[in-house]
């Protein structure tokens, strides 16, 4: 797995992009109009490319998913649900609803019985789904320095293989992982997002990271 596909042209599909980068990988970022991304390619060099969401999943080993939670369906539609098959998927997303959050708790499209990843594997059965980096904030998704050690990635999937290899990234991006199992635990991480966000909206604290600890 060398060639990423990054499908989103917000924050995190730039982070993403730049972590995968600077690791070595090639990259092509997605976008329905890619022409918003030539000032990204341009600094970032020779690996870089950019694309539609169409070119990217096709041209890609592996691909991440970094668009708006409410659109994820649909831009899994517009890469191709065949150019998806038998690759993994890093499901960045979360379900977040347009309305506004409640005392800093923000609202979802989705509820406790069904995740988002669990839709999207449904609509493109044939690919490998894998959540991770969706339960901490852009700017500590790639090589995070926190007193207290690395923090915890919680990733979840069908998919063995496609474990592995996400397992493999998160410990190039500096991640202590927990793996917890089948798509259906997305319905548990995907509302990390919510707690992670209630700092920021309510004290304006956004610079933290889950870690979980064992013995
Ligand atoms: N921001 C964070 O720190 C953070 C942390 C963890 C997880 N996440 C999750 O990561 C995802 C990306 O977040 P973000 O803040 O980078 O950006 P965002 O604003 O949530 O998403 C931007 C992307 O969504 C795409 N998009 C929007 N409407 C679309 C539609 N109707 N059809 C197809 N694509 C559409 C855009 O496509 P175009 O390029 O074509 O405009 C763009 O690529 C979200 O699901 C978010 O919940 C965010």
């Amino acid at each position: 797995m060398s060639k990423i596909a990054v499908l989103g042209s917000g924050v995190v599909g730039e982070v993403l992009a730049n972590g995968f980068l600077k690791h070595q990988y090639e990259v092509m970022r997605g976008s329905r109009d890619p022409s918003k991304l030539a000032a990204w390619k341009v600094g970032a060099g020779p690996k870089a490319q950019v694309g539609t969401f169409e070119a990217a999943a096709k041209w890609a080993d592996s691909i991440v998913l970094a668009v708006k939670g409410t659109a994820a369906l649909s831009a899994i539609e517009q890469a191709g649900i065949a150019s998806l098959s038998g690759k993994t998927i890093m499901d960045a997303t979360n379900p977040i609803a347009d309305s506004p959050p409640e005392n800093g708790v923000l609202k979802f499209t989705t509820d406790l019985n069904e995740s988002l990843m669990e839709k999207l594997q449904k609509k493109a059965p044939e690919a490998h789904f894998v959540k991770v980096f969706s339960s901490v904030g852009n700017a500590f998704m790639v090589n995070p320095n926190f007193p207290g050690g690395p923090p915890t990635m919680f990733i979840c999937g069908n998919d063995a293989a496609a474990k592995t290899e996400v397992k493999g990234v998160l410990e190039k991006f500096g991640w202590d992982i927990s793996d917890m199992g089948a798509v259906q635990a997305a319905r548990a991480i995907e509302p990390l997002c919510m707690l992670w966000c209630i700092p920021g909206f309510l004290r304006n604290e956004w610079s933290h990271a889950f870690k979980l600890l064992k013995k």
